[in-house]
């Protein structure tokens, strides 16, 4: 069967590139990956301020923002975490096409989905960075509590103490 579901695209006038021409800049994404407390949310948020005083149209996709609602039925073991990439992947490639410049900051952990929201979007237009502190770091800084309620056994699956490897 060629086409089992009886999907077509439909090719609308206005496109992508009209829509970056009409923002006056080339869009993409900057994606930051990185453990709980390497300072994704803290570096996405800055970059965010610059380039809007510059002019520029962004948007920020934060990790726990994006659970609040569009993921909200998603857990943290291993397949909910895949979905949440995924359907961010495809969020950051419908935003790219409105024109904008897109900042997203998700521990992400697994660099095959990393991967795969690059080669959903055209070549240049994913940069992806990674925010390299240390465990002990991020632990010491604990800004949400999750590495004290992971070994006080309250809370499953935080990265990278009880997940498969990375
Ligand atoms: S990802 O691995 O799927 O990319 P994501 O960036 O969305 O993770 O995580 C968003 C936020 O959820 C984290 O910043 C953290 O505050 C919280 N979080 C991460 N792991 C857990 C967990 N195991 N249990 C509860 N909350 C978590």
């Amino acid at each position: 069967m060629d086409n089992p579901n009886n999907l077509v695209w439909h090719p609308h006038t206005i496109t992508g590139r009209d829509r970056a021409r009409h923002n006056a800049q080339r869009p993409f994404v900057v994606w930051f990956t990185g453990l709980s407390g390497s300072g994704k949310s803290t570096l996405a948020g800055a970059l965010e301020e610059r380039l809007f005083a510059q002019g520029h149209r962004c948007y920020l996709l934060d990790g726990d923002n994006i659970r609040h609602g569009l993921n909200k039925d998603l857990g943290f073991g291993d397949a909910d975490r895949v979905e949440n990439i995924r359907r961010v992947g495809e969020l950051c490639k419908i935003l790219v096409d409105a024109g904008l410049i897109v900042i997203a900051g998700f521990i992400s952990p697994f660099a095959r989905d990393r991967a795969m929201v690059r080669h959903l979007l055209e070549p240049g237009e994913f940069v992806e960075v990674h925010l390299n502190a240390p465990l002990a770091v991020c632990e010491q800084r604990d800004p949400k509590g999750l590495y004290r309620k992971a070994r006080a056994g309250e809370i499953r699956h935080v990265t990278p103490h009880d997940m498969r490897s990375c």
